[in-house]
C-alpha cells in the first residue's frame, strides 16, 4: 500500500469541507469499527456503529435479535438506523457487513454519503474472528466457506463504494493515513 503520511492540512481541509458522513462498509471482520473510530477522532466527527445502534435500540445483542426475530427483521431494523444517521449531520458510520444487500440501504449509501470499502484477505479475516463467536452468520457452518459464500454474493455491491481501500493485519495507522489522503482527493475532484 503506497500513501502519503497522514497530513495535518488533509485533516484541516477534510475538517472545514466535509458534509456528508462517511459510511464504511466491507466484509464482517474488516476493522470498520476500529478504523472508522480512529478516522472520527481525527476529523473530530461523531463515531457511529449501525450494530450498536441497533443493540441500543432492541436492548439485545445482535445474535440473539437473529435468532429471536430471525435475518429479515435484522436487515429491516439496520436498513432504518442506516436511514436515520444519513439523514443526520455528518459523522462517520460503522455499517454491518451485511447493510449492503438491501438495494434501498445502497441507494442511501450512494445518495447521501461518501462510502468506503476497506478489504481484507478472507485468510485473515477468519484469523481477526477465531476468538470470537458474536457472528450469527458463521454458526451455520464452516466459517470459511461461509465467509467466502458471502463475500461472492456481496463483492459486486462493496465496489460500489467511492473509495476502495485495503486494510491489512496490524496496519490501521497505515490505512488511517491512506484513508484521509483518498477522502481529500475525492473531495477535492467532486468540486471542480
Ligand atoms: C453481518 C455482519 C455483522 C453484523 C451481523 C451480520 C453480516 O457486522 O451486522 O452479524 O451479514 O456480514 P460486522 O460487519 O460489524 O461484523
Amino acid at each position: 500500500m503506497n500513501c502519503p503520511e497522514l497530513s495535518h492540512s488533509d485533516l484541516e481541509f477534510l475538517r472545514g469541507n466535509l458534509r456528508k458522513p462517511v459510511v464504511l462498509i466491507g466484509m464482517m471482520g474488516v476493522g470498520k469499527t476500529h478504523i472508522g473510530r480512529k478516522l472520527a477522532s481525527r476529523l473530530g466527527f461523531e463515531f457511529l456503529d449501525s450494530d450498536k445502534i441497533i443493540e441500543e435500540k432492541a436492548d439485545a445483542t445482535v445474535s440473539e435479535i437473529f435468532e429471536e426475530y430471525g435475518e429479515e427483521k435484522f436487515r429491516l431494523c439496520e436498513h432504518n438506523s442506516i436511514l436515520d444517521v444519513l439523514n443526520g449531520k455528518p459523522c462517520v458510520l460503522a455499517t454491518g457487513g451485511g447493510a449492503v444487500i438491501n438495494e434501498d440501504t445502497r441507494r442511501a449509501i450512494r445518495e447521501k454519503s461518501i462510502s468506503v470499502w476497506l478489504k481484507v484477505e478472507i485468510s485473515d479475516i477468519l484469523k481477526r474472528l477465531e476468538s470470537t463467536d458474536d457472528r450469527p452468520l458463521l454458526k451455520k457452518g464452516d466459517p470459511e466457506q461461509i465467509l467466502r459464500d458471502l463475500m461472492n454474493k456481496r463483492e459486486a455491491f462493496y465496489a460500489e463504494a467511492d473509495i476502495h481501500i485495503e486494510s491489512p493485519e496490524g496496519a490501521a495507522d497505515k490505512t488511517l493515513s491512506c484513508l484521509i489522503n483518498l477522502l481529500c482527493e475525492k473531495l477535492k475532484k467532486d468540486r471542480v
